[in-house]
């Protein structure tokens, strides 16, 4: 399977821009991304679905030209907080077609909401049902809400990625009755229109048949309230990380999940809801690559190549045991390859980027790194370890480069310390 992204020329260029140029204009690290990749993305995940809605989950990626992106790709947007919200809202994506998450929205997340006047609130726990209709009380229209179940589908995958079991923080148990419980609430208050159900059964899910089986426990849901509008299966579709895994490929979800919508419907006797799928990971992955230059190469049991970036760019290796690909790009000698581990600078053994990684046996200082599928949950889940800035995202297209986000520097660090 491909891991880069679709304007790649081998891992030298991406969008017509050597990365060799990229390191030398913006320096390292730096995440590079593409934005022929995105668009592309959204537009198969559009074509699939279709005429179903796609929204894209902005805590995979998030920054005013993303948004723009999958605006002008007729995308929705899935935010999960009220930051992610004042983005959107500063390039001014319309707010009908914004939906807002949160197993627990603060007091300033719903303010946000309802001062910009979101599509759909997902309600996600049966407290949060009185707080949202106290909000929605004043307005001229009642606020539509989906309310998050809980479908007791395990999908398989790493425990901090299973989001639709029982025994987790998201979500409405179907099975314990809180789902009905906040329903019934929902129907209750005059300000609220229960627009239909959501759920989200984890992240980097492989097969469809998980979805299906969620799909199905929800329509049987929504027959016994008599049928709602809208059903939102969330996001989660796996990509390939590495050239010998496989993603979730969106045309065979679409097919397996809406046939066993459509079957499932029709032997309720209700109409078919209008579906909304969530992707992040699936739209933005492949689309990154992040630019390291080599600090050290120390040999000993194992070859460590130490780069000037790490678990400040990319928690996911310590977080979830996620692993990469590493090439060496610019400097091509032939040598032969061997396994090398590539770490990150920070103070901290589980600084690993890439363990058992083939790379040229002549890496020196000074050489470029780049990995691939680094897109997703990189830039968004980066932090400050050690006081290091972040790094800047780059975009390219078409021959060009320029910068979406600015590299941090110390002084801006230093800024947000006022004691
Ligand atoms: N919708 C909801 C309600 C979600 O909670 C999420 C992800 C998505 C959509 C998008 O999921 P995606 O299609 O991107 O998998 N930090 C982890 C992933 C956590 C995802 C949390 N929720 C990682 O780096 O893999």
């Amino acid at each position: 399977m491909n891991i880069w992204p679709l304007t790649a020329d081998s891992p030298s260029a991406v969008g017509g821009v050597p990365l060799t140029e990229i390191a030398e204009r913006f320096g390292t690290p730096a995440y590079v991304i593409d934005e022929e990749h995105v668009r592309h993305r959204c537009r198969d995940y559009r074509k699939a679905l279709h005429p179903h809605r796609v929204a894209y989950a902005g805590k995979a990626f998030l920054c005013r030209a993303m948004v723009r992106w999958v605006h002008e790709e007729g995308l929705d947007l899935d935010v999960c907080s009220g930051g992610e919200l004042a983005l959107a809202r500063s390039v001014g994506f319309p707010p009908e077609r914004i939906l807002l998450h949160g197993n627990g929205k603060t007091p300033e997340d719903l303010a946000a909401a309802f001062d910009y006047g979101v599509g759909r609130i997902v309600v996600d726990s049966v407290g949060e049902v009185a707080r949202v209709a106290a909000l929605a009380g004043g307005r001229r229209h009642p606020q539509k809400v989906l309310v998050r179940v809980t479908p007791a589908v395990d999908p398989q995958v790493h425990r901090a990625m299973a989001t639709g079991v029982e025994d987790q923080k998201f979500g409405l148990s179907l099975a314990s009755g809180a789902a009905a419980d906040a329903v019934r609430r929902v129907l209750g208050q005059p300000s609220l229109t229960l627009a239909g159900l959501h759920c989200h059964i984890g992240s980097q899910i492989r097969e469809p048949d998980g979805y299906a089986t969620a799909a199905r426990r929800l329509v049987a849901f929504m027959a016994e309230l008599g049928g709602l509008p809208e059903l939102d299966l969330g996001g989660g579709h796996a990509v390939a990380y590495r050239p010998d895994e496989h993603g979730l490929d969106v045309q065979t979800f679409a097919d397996r999940v809406l046939g066993a919508v459509a079957e499932e419907c029709a032997a309720w006797g209700i109409p078919e809801p209008e579906l909304t799928v969530e992707p992040g990971r699936a739209i933005v992955a492949a689309a990154g690559v992040t630019l390291y230059r080599v600090l050290a190469v120390k040999q000993g049991v194992r070859t460590f190549v130490v780069v000037d970036g790490g678990m400040s760019d990319n928690p996911r290796p310590a977080l979830y045991g996620s692993r990469y690909t590493v090439a060496r790009v610019g400097r091509r000698t032939g040598a032969a390859e061997l396994p090398m581990t590539v770490v990150g600078r920070h103070c901290e053994a589980g600084d690993v980027i890439a363990a058992d990684v083939p790379l040229p046996a002549d890496v020196r200082a000074g050489d470029l790194l780049a990995v691939p599928c680094t897109g997703a949950y990189h830039h968004a889940m980066a932090s400050n370890y050690n006081q290091v800035a972040r790094p800047p995202v780059i975009a390219v297209r078409g021959g060009r480069a320029w910068p979406l986000v600015r590299r941090e520097t110390s002084e801006d660090l230093i800024r947000r310390d006022v004691g």
